[in-house]
């Protein structure tokens, strides 16, 4: 069983549906409490108003087992207001979940999807340059546990400090990759 359980094996891609976005929840559910999840209705809002933004890894059977959801936002950090809406003019992509399923944890999954959807905010830049059209987007944004820095700093992002946002209990740091900087070699394509 091992070989099938290797971060390597996993397809990474967009959702497709909103099945699979359900089949999501109950990784939110697992991963924050209450007051720090979304909702099935909010995932399923940002999977309507931002596909493009939500990535998910699939292991061999076709079972999300870990995804990224964000949203755009005109602010330059992770704002309340931001959780709940989709501003299709807003530059800042402001990611709102990194989450793996616990099976899957520990195995490199949240560091693959990290790299891929950096990966794809660049693609997704050049096709709106080709096409000569579009709200290119500036940054990517997020709030991170204080234990998870150093996973998103290997990710290439900077941390910028404590955030003023209040989630939950927790102490938040905001946490910033501008995408107009060199992606260096180890951004990972999209499969
Ligand atoms: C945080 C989370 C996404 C990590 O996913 P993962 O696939 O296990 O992460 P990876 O295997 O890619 O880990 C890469 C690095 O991240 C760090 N890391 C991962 N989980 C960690 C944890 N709980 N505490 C401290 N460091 C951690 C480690 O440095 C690890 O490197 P190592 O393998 O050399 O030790 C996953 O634990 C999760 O879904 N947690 C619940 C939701 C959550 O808290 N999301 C993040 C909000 S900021």
């Amino acid at each position: 069983m091992a070989q099938l359980e290797a971060a390597g094996d996993l397809e990474l891609r967009n959702l497709r549906s909103e099945d699979e976005v359900r089949a999501a929840y109950p990784l939110e559910v697992a991963g924050y409490s209450a007051e720090e999840g979304a909702s099935l209705e909010s995932m399923l809002y940002r999977f309507r108003q931002a596909p493009h933004l939500f990535l998910g890894a699939f292991d061999q059977l076709g079972a999300i087992v870990g995804y990224i959801m964000s949203t755009q936002v005109a602010a330059p950090l992770v704002t309340h207001a931001s959780m709940g809406t989709h501003d299709p003019d807003g530059s800042t992509v402001c990611i709102h979940s990194v989450c793996v399923s616990p099976r899957w944890q520990g195995k490199g999954v949240a560091s693959r999807l990290l790299q891929a959807y950096t990966s794809s905010m660049r693609e997704y830049n050049s096709r709106l340059d080709s096409a000569g059209s579009g709200r290119r987007l500036d940054r990517l944004a997020m709030l991170s546990r204080e234990n998870l820095l150093p996973l998103y700093e290997r990710a290439g992002y900077t941390t910028l400090g404590r955030s003023s946002q209040p989630v939950g209990t927790e102490s938040w740091y905001d946490c910033v990759l501008d995408l107009h900087t060199d992606p260096g070699q180890t951004a990972e394509t999209l499969v």
